[in-house]
């Protein structure tokens, strides 16, 4: 018997992550980011990286291959900006310090690291698209990462 789907949430929310914010400059010329913890190393020759986007969000569609976006790992302290992109505020970045990287997508102050990638891979994978990037430009910042477990955000010891 296949499992529920909250049986399925349950399991998948004793795995603890660090959480990122993925941002773009999109085709439009509009910033957009959602909060992304579906993140992870994929090759270090060539350096690659993955995240796995909804289908349904907001950013999904302007994430195609050749475009841009930024892997922003959120830093201890910084739940405000994880709840800021996983909500329906209208406009994200308004009042929240970033700075433009290489490819134009927003880097935001005072994260962890920035990682820039070039979009060279799109899969399906069910309800989400798995995406493959190919990173440009790293930058990275002394501290602590926030993480996320069990429906919560948690720090290191
Ligand atoms: C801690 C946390 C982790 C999340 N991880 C992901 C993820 O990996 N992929 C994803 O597509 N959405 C993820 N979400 C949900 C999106 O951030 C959220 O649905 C967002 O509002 C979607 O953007 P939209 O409102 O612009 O469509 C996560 C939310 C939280 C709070």
């Amino acid at each position: 018997m296949p499992v529920t789907r909250d049986e399925f949430r349950r399991a998948l929310s004793r795995f603890a992550s660090g959480v990122t914010v993925v941002t773009a400059k999109c085709e439009d010329d509009q910033l957009r980011g959602i909060t992304v913890s579906a993140f992870s190393s994929l090759s270090l020759d060539p350096p690659l990286v993955l995240i796995c986007i909804d289908r349904r969000a907001s950013l999904h569609d302007h994430l195609e291959e050749g475009r841009h976006f930024a892997v922003n790992i959120l830093a201890e302290g910084q739940e405000d900006i994880s709840h800021r992109f996983a909500s329906k505020v209208p406009d994200r970045f308004d009042g929240l310090a970033c700075r433009e990287g290489t490819a134009g997508s927003p880097l935001i102050e005072g994260a962890l690291a920035a990682i820039e990638c070039r979009i060279v891979h799109a899969y399906p994978g069910g309800d989400h698209t798995i995406l493959v990037g190919e990173v440009i430009s790293t930058n990275v910042s002394e501290g602590k990462p926030l993480l996320y477990c069990q429906g919560n955000y948690a720090r290191l010891a």
